[in-house]
C-alpha cells in the first residue's frame, strides 16, 4: 500500500527536520539568486543529471527503470509527494518547490539541495566579499554553517540517495526511494566515487578564498587544484 498523502507530507517533515537545521529556518529561494552571482556553475549544473530529475518522473519516461521498480510508466508522477521530494528543492520546506505552482527556479535537484537553504547565507556572501574586496579581510566559514549553508554535503546525498527500506543510513524514513541497492547494484551510493561524478556534479570554478577555516569538507584541495577561473559576469560583476 502506499501511504496517504496527508502521512506522506508528514514523513517529509520528518526527513526535512532530518536533513534541515535548527531553529529558525532559512527559506529556499531558487538557484536564479545564486546563479546571479555563481554563473559557471549554474551553466555547468544545467548540463548535470541532478537538473533533469524531475523529468524522470513524466509518463514514457525511464520506462524499462520504472517498470524493474514496480512503478507505472504511463502515470505522471510529477506531483506525486512521494516522488517530488528528492527530485525538485526544497519540497515541503519554506520556499521550496511547490507542485501548484511550480517555478522553474526550483525544478530539479538545484543548488540549495546540496548547498541548503540560501535565504541567509547568501547575505553573508555578499557582505564577505566586499569586506574582502575592498579591506582584503577573510571571513571565517562557520557563520556559513550557522546560516544554514551545507559544507560537508554526505548527510545531504544520502537522504535521497541512501534513503530506502533497510538501508544503512540510520535517519532513512519515509518517503523512500523506489531505486534500491535491491533492484539493481548501480543504484547503489558511495559518497567519495559519486561526489566526483561529471555526469552529475557541476564543475568547479577557482575560488579567491573570501571564506576560511572550518567546517571543510575533505576533497576541497583536490577539487580546487582542477577548478578553472570563473566566467567574467560570474561573482565578480556583482559585487
Ligand atoms: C551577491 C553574490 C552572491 C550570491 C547571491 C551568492 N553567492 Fe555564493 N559566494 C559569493 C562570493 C563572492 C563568494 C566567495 C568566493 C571566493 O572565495 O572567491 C561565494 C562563495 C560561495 C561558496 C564557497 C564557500 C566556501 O566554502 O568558501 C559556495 C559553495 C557558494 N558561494 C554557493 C552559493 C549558493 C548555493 C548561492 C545561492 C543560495 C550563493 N552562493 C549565492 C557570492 C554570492
Ligand atoms: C534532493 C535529492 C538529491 C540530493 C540532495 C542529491 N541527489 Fe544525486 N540524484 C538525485 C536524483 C533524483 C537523481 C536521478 C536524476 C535522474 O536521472 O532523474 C540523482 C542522480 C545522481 C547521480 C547519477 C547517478 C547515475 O549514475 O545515474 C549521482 C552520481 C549523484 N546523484 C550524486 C549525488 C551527490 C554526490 C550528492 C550530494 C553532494 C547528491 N547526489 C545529492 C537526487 C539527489
Ligand atoms: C528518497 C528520495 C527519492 C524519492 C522519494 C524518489 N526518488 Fe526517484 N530517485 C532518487 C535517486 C537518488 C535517484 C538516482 C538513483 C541512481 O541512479 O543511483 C532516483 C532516480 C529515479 C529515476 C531514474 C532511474 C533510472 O535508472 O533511470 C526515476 C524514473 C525515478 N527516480 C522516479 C521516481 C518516482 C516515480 C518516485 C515516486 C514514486 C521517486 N522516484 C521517488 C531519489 C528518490
Ligand atoms: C548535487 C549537489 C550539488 C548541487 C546540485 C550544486 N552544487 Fe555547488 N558544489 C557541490 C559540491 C560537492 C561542491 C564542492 C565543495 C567543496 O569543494 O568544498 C560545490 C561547490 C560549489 C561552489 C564553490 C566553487 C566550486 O565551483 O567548487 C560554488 C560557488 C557552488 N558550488 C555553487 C553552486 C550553484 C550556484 C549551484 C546551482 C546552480 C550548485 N552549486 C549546485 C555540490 C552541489
Amino acid at each position: 500500500m502506499r501511504p496517504s498523502v496527508p502521512r506522506a507530507l508528514a514523513s517529509l517533515a520528518l526527513l526535512a527536520a532530518l536533513v534541515g537545521t535548527a531553529s529558525a529556518e532559512p527559506r529556499y529561494e531558487g538557484r536564479k539568486k545564486c546563479g546571479s552571482c555563481h554563473r559557471s556553475q549554474l551553466e555547468s549544473w544545467e548540463k548535470t543529471a541532478h537538473a533533469d530529475a524531475m523529468a524522470s518522473l513524466a509518463p514514457q519516461a525511464r520506462v524499462e527503470a520504472k517498470r524493474k521498480a514496480g512503478l507505472d510508466p504511463s502515470r505522471d508522477y510529477r506531483q506525486d509527494a512521494d516522488c517530488v521530494g528528492c527530485h525538485s528543492t526544497g519540497f515541503g520546506h519554506e520556499g521550496g518547490y511547490d507542485p501548484k505552482e511550480a517555478g522553474k527556479d526550483l525544478v530539479g535537484v538545484g543548488c540549495e539541495s546540496c548547498h541548503g537553504p540560501g535565504s541567509d547565507y547568501r547575505l553573508l556572501h555578499r557582505k564577505a566579499a566586499l569586506a574582502f574586496d575592498s579591506k582584503g579581510r577573510t571571513a571565517p566559514r562557520e557563520r556559513l554553517a550557522e546560516a544554514g549553508q551545507e559544507l560537508l554535503f554526505e548527510d545531504r546525498c544520502k537522504a535521497c540517495h541512501m534513503n530506502y527500506e533497510g538501508s544503512p543510513w540510520p535517519k532513512a524514513a519515509r518517503p523512500y526511494t523506489p531505486f534500491t541497492p535491491a533492484i539493481d547494484p548501480k543504484y547503489g551510493f558511495d559518497f567519495a566515487r559519486a561526489v566526483r561524478s561529471d555526469k552529475a556534479m557541476h564543475e568547479h570554478f577557482k575560488l579567491e578564498g573570501v571564506f576560511v577555516g572550518p567546517p571543510l569538507a575533505a576533497f576541497r584541495d583536490e577539487f580546487q587544484s582542477r577548478a578553472r577561473p570563473p566566467a567574467e559576469g560570474g561573482d565578480e560583476a556583482q559585487r
